[in-house]
């Protein structure tokens, strides 16, 4: 039996609650998010080989193809490809693979675009077009004619018929008949964008998390704004401008970075989504471990983060406001909160709280507005030897990746939190069972976590589950267990995603003290400790539940997770209120196994359904399904 205390307003709930965390990991933006479509645009990927391109020879043409980085087109694009056509013959040409294969639809216009130039003997018309990877179906294709003299950039628009049947398995080809050198430099091909961004996002990924309602967007990273060395961490100034001045970057996940999604991008994917940045800034220390301590050899990277504070957040008389102005964006981006540093835990030498203190009191003297983010101070045992103890934080950030079992132990962590101390950003967390997505038995690890992060959110103020992307090819992942996975023509949401959906969408401006009895338990076969406890297991309970209240509407929400695999009745009794509506709603996320999962071949196995309710009243009694996550929705007065 649950028992819902409504005779007062409960504590508020931060309206920013939910929200989102990115960083380039798992080809999040190059083979992801970021809509381009040509892999190793500019061919820096490799610096011996042209990764992810080839050479097309069809009915008779001969060529070769090779780097060359003595024919720059500025100092951003310093590698070209060369290509060599042997004969006029047939079709010679360059083809590029894309990220796991060119998405091709029906009906859809694709921006091409690219540098080049040639020899005296190549200069005439050059074929571009996406053909399928045996070259037998040509699915759109157009012509430039290449012009005498040096480097100039070629723009065409390909365009698909309405009868193709979607797919992956096709490339993207520049070709001739002419014999002669050819040399080429960003190679660009963009399919249609959200909200028609130039330079923009796919829509489909846009849309899945538009359907999350987060509330911010934590960026840019994770270990990516770290980078592995000062010299890889997030270049935020190289990132800005066009993309022919962005020469990209080595992340930190085993690949290179475009920089296609720079700074203003990030900002402008929080502007389509209508949420705000948590802007992260860079704060000393990286990685591979190296660090600089507080003191003036800091002091450029505290003015640094002073910049791109400004650049996203000043009016355009400030110098990097007129920066993002030129850049083409005059408007200020509104701007709360800033995260110094990203798990500084890791700093074997301690030094974050001098670092914390020197950008804390530099960002808090020209914004004393900004709220202030510490990476390390809380119970999430990263930062556990190291104290901050010379400024208080406003928020702190805390980090949590576990098992189903883990979240469900610890679903009251923040029940005892002291109010009085820093409010709490969970700024990663996540149930990491199944891969490459989150399977159900996580979705409901994920859900007995929310509940307790809703239960508190007047303290726990932000959260953000991560990693939040995934391509799902081979070669694709990093790291197991994301939000949502994708590949080129087509993305899905795990039950994670899912469970998120439920709560980001479903909840008040109030929280409602809930009491509990005879609430069903179960226990852990394993055989070993309690990572969090340290002592062998013990049951815990197998239902969790959080409920908040709307004030404006009146609409209450009761959230019931079930993770055993049996079905419950619960009897919910509504304390405090003289009126309920006889009708309301159930949304209901099930698998059928805690294993149960959904993929790109199978992407709505496990979603929401909706379902109206009736008969309700003060006191009612409900079924809730085996490993299920439960939304109830009714009227009070
Ligand atoms: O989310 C993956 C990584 O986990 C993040 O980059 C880092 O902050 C954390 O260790």
């Amino acid at each position: 039996k649950l028992t819902l205390d409504l005779s007062k307003p409960g504590a508020d709930v931060s309206l920013k609650l939910f929200g989102l965390m990115t960083e380039e990991i798992n080809h999040s933006y190059d083979g992801g998010l970021y809509a381009e479509l040509i892999r190793n645009r500019i061919f820096k990927d490799n610096p011996k080989a042209p990764n992810n391109w080839s050479v097309l020879e069809q009915a008779g043409g001969k060529g070769n193809i090779q780097l060359d980085t003595k024919n720059p087109v500025n100092n951003a694009l310093t590698v070209c490809l060369k290509l060599v056509v042997e004969k006029s013959e047939g079709q010679t040409g360059v083809v590029n693979e894309g990220y796991w294969g060119i998405p091709v639809k029906p009906q859809t216009s694709y921006k091409a675009s690219f540098y080049a130039k040639g020899t005296d003997a190549a200069i005439g018309p050059l074929s571009v077009s996406i053909e399928s990877n045996d070259g037998a179906t040509n699915y759109a294709t157009a012509q430039v004619v290449l012009s005498k003299g040096g480097w100039k950039k070629y723009s065409v628009t390909l365009t698909t018929a309405s009868d193709v049947k979607p797919t992956t398995q096709a490339r993207f080809v520049i070709s001739t008949s002419r014999a002669g050198t050819y040399w080429f430099n960003l190679v660009s091909l963009f399919p249609p964008t959200f909200n028609n961004r130039p330079n923009g996002n796919r829509q489909d990924i846009m849309q899945l998390m538009a359907d999350m309602k987060p509330a911010f967007l934590r960026l840019p990273g994770g270990n990516y704004l770290e980078g592995d060395l000062f010299s890889t961490r997030f270049p935020w100034k190289a990132t800005l401008g066009p993309i022919d001045q962005r020469a990209g970057h080595p992340g930190c996940w085993g690949y290179r970075s475009s920089d296609g999604m720079g700074l203003l991008e990030y900002l402008e994917w929080c502007e389509d989504l209508k949420i705000e940045p948590v802007l992260a800034v860079f704060a000393g220390y990286v990685l591979k471990g190296d660090y600089l301590p507080a003191g003036p050899f800091l002091k450029p990277f505290v003015d640094e983060a002073l910049e791109e504070i400004e650049y996203v957040s000043g009016d355009v008389n400030t110098k990097w406001g007129a920066v993002r102005a030129k850049d083409g964006h005059p408007k200020p981006f509104k701007l709360n909160y800033i995260e110094i540093g990203n798990e500084d835990g890791f700093d074997a030498s301690g030094s974050y709280d001098g670092r914390f203190a020197q950008f804390y009191d530099a960002i808090k003297a020209k914004y004393p507005k900004l709220q202030l983010i510490s990476t390390i101070g809380g119970r999430d045992g990263l930062g556990k030897r190291f104290k901050i103890k010379t400024r208080r934080p406003d928020v702190i950030d805390e980090h949590y990746y576990r098992s189903a079992w883990e979240m469900e132990e610890d679903a009251a962590h923040y029940d005892d939190y002291d109010r009085k101390g820093p409010k709490i950003f969970v700024g990663e967390w996540a149930t990491r069972e199944g891969s490459p997505t989150p399977n159900m038995n996580a979705a409901l690890g994920d859900a007995a976590w929310m509940t307790g992060m809703e239960r508190n959110a007047d303290h726990v103020i932000m959260s953000c589950y991560a990693p939040l992307f995934v391509n799902v090819n081979p070669g694709g992942m990093q790291w197991s267990s994301d939000l949502i996975g994708y590949n080129a023509i087509s993305s899905y949401g795990s039950p994670s995603y899912y469970a998120e959906v439920l709560f980001g969408n479903n909840i008040g401006n109030k929280t409602v003290p809930v009491s509990g009895e005879n609430i069903p338990t179960q226990t852990r076969n394993a055989n070993k400790k309690d990572s969090i406890a340290g002592t062998m297991p013990k049951p815990i309970p197998a239902l969790f539940y959080v409920a908040s209240k709307d004030t404006k509407t009146g609409t209450l929400y009761i959230k019931v997770v079930n993770t055993s695999g049996k079905a419950e009745d619960i009897t919910i009794d509504l304390k405090g209120i003289s009126k309920v509506s006889a009708d309301g709603v159930q949304i209901t996320l099930k698998g059928s196994s805690p294993g149960d999962t959904n993929t790109i071949t199978e992407p709505d196995k496990i979603v929401p359904h909706t379902s109206k309710i009736t008969g309700l009243g003060k006191t009612f009694t409900k079924n809730f399904d085996a490993y299920s996550i439960n939304v109830i929705k009714l009227q009070v007065l």
